[in-house]
């Protein structure tokens, strides 16, 4: 099915100008990026989007680090789009990443892995909702 999922370029990615690369990466797995913008988000904000990880020890470093400098947050469309985009992105880990993914490409440790992505389509819906209004989506 046409599905829509969430994606982010991180601070590690965004610092090193490599905006365009991931975005052909995605757009070359088949995905569409139907909105797109250039945020850089406050601690508190990084918090509220990562609350589902907020008992975990590398929360504090993983919210300073998505505060510390400018991210790209799309919305991405296409068939199976949840799943097409997690395997593009490779390995949370780089270290485990496949050949040909965007982390194996690009990420440069755990924290500073470079893109993140919507792991199911209840997590997808609650991303976008949380940095896009619908009439900003355009299909
Ligand atoms: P992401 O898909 O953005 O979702 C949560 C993030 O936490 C994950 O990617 C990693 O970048 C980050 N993360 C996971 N484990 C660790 C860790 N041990 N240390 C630092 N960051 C981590």
């Amino acid at each position: 099915a046409i599905e829509r999922t969430f994606s982010m370029i991180k601070p590690d990615a965004t610092k090193r100008n490599l905006t365009g690369a991931i975005t052909k990466m995605l757009e070359d797995a088949g995905l569409r990026v139907v909105a797109s913008k250039r945020v850089h988000m406050s601690q508190r904000e990084a918090e509220a989007f990562y609350a589902v990880h907020k008992e975990r020890p590398f929360f504090g470093e993983l919210t300073e680090f998505m505060a510390s400098g400018p991210t790209v947050v799309q919305v991405l469309e296409g068939e199976n789009a949840i799943a097409k985009n997690r395997e593009v992105m490779g390995a949370t880990n780089p270290v485990d990443a496949d050949e040909g993914t965007i982390r194996k490409a690009f990420a440069q440790s755990i924290g500073e892995n470079s893109v993140h992505g919507s792991d199911a389509p209840e997590t997808a819906k609650e991303e976008i909702a949380f940095w896009f209004a619908e009439k900003d989506i355009v299909g």
